[in-house]
């Protein structure tokens, strides 16, 4: 079969190297990818959000189906345009990708379907949201943009002066005049985890536990990015709060969706907070997380194409994900100054050196006259495997290490806390 991998970050190469490990897969495209994906894959100069170009070019490769890396493309009904040209693709409806579009309706759908979640507020005005901050006695507060914001639009406020300074200039920079909506939300306290399943609309395969690191430097510092590195599995989501999981969050997300006649379908990411043993819902986001696909491939003992292909075909019942029996870090490297501004087009050193039971996943990458070069914030993901935690760590730090371009950098914290459990 054929196969069109839409995207071009650390999750596309991810998937696309556990893709090109099944004996039912001819040929992987990957739009646009980047310099890792040109390893396995055909890159194709194609944008992410060039839906229609993206449609032709599955009718003329005859694309047995395509999966979808980012949410973007998901949001602006990707799906929905892909099956009515007869196109087989993994991944949720418009609609049903409103989870991760709007804040407001996905805290609309949890208190519907009873989900534990912080208590909220939604406003209509930046304004409206200020007035209420003002008068809020307990912090620190979450402060969310409604809507896609790159992982911009949320912060941790410790005080009223900073959620303000902070909502008033992301006000202007993600929606100019409209000012955009927002919610005001209790900070929940504990350890945060990701629990990911894949969907046909009514079962749900689980995947491997995992846990990101959303700031920017090391102990949690510093402003929030995409993901700074994760490991697999995460030891605060034990078999008990595994239970609770499926019990109090997935299985009444996905009932509620199909209520609404918006069956979900594809990767649900439920983003959550465990606080003594008891999950709640940060956050729902409807692909797969990036950097955490690649710990979590990296330990996927099945053939991934199954599993993606039953869920589009609406049955993945059939379908019982194997782990294997150990664990894997990812460390992300890069470029200095993310995620504000950065330079791009430094050669990198070091891809070259192999490492066992290492992959060097790509990101920001291009290749110019036959030379990797940086292309984005996060550079590279570069994962082990090995039997615990610890071990995997240590191996994907030594290999980090071997790699340099001017102003790399990487936090060396990845997996701390999991260790020290
Ligand atoms: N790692 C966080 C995310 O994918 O949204």
């Amino acid at each position: 079969m054929k196969i069109l991998i839409v995207g071009g970050g650390g999750r596309e190469h991810a998937i696309a190297w556990k893709l090109a490990q099944s004996s039912r897969v001819e040929k992987i495209f990957c739009a646009p990818g980047n310099a890792g994906t040109a390893q396995t894959c055909t890159n194709v100069p194609i944008s992410a959000d060039d839906l229609n170009a993206l449609i032709d070019f599955a009718v003329k490769e005859g694309v047995g189906l395509t999966v979808v890396g980012p949410e973007a493309p998901l949001v602006g009904g990707i799906v929905d345009l892909f099956n009515k040209n007869n196109l087989k693709i993994f991944g949720p409806s418009k609609d049903a990708a409103m989870l991760e579009g709007s804040k407001i309706f996905m805290k609309e759908i949890l208190e519907n379907a009873g989900i534990p979640t912080a208590m909220y507020k939604t406003f209509t005005s930046i304004k409206s949201a200020l007035v209420y901050a003002k008068g809020v006695e307990r912090w620190p507060q979450v402060i969310k943009a409604d809507g896609l914001a790159a992982g911009k639009g949320v912060l941790v406020a410790s005080d009223y002066e900073e959620a303000a300074t902070w909502a008033e200039k992301m006000s202007q920079e993600l929606f100019g005049d409209s000012g955009g909506k927002w919610i005001i939300e209790d900070f929940i306290h504990g350890e945060e985890a990701s629990y990911i399943v894949v969907s046909d609309g009514e079962n749900y395969a689980p995947l491997a536990t995992s846990q990101d690191h959303k700031r920017a430097l090391d102990g949690d510092k510093g402003p929030n990015t995409g993901g700074m590195g994760a490991y697999s599995p995460a030891p605060v989501i034990t078999p008990e709060v595994e239970k609770k999981i499926k019990k109090k969050i997935i299985e009444p997300l996905l009932n509620e969706m199909r209520l609404r006649g918006m069956p979900f379908k594809g990767f649900l990411y439920a983003g959550l907070m465990i606080s003594d043993g008891e999950p709640s819902v940060l956050e729902f986001n409807v692909r797969l997380g990036d950097p955490e696909a690649q710990p979590i491939l990296c330990r996927y003992g099945g053939d991934l194409l199954d599993l993606l292909e039953a869920s589009a075909d609406g049955d993945v019942s059939g379908i019982n994900p194997r782990w294997e029996d150990n664990a894997a870090v990812c460390i992300v490297m890069a470029s200095g100054g993310y995620p504000g501004d950065y330079e791009k087009g430094h050669i990198i050193e070091g891809l070259n050196k192999k490492a066992e039971d290492v992959v060097v996943f790509h990101a920001g990458t291009r290749l110019e006259e036959g030379r990797v070069v940086t292309s984005g914030g996060r550079v590279l993901g570069v994962t082990a495997t090995a039997p615990t935690i610890r071990e995997a760590a240590e191996a994907a730090y030594s290999r980090a290490a071997l790699i340099k371009w001017k102003d790399a950098f990487y936090r060396k914290d990845i997996a701390a806390r999991a260790i020290r459990r």
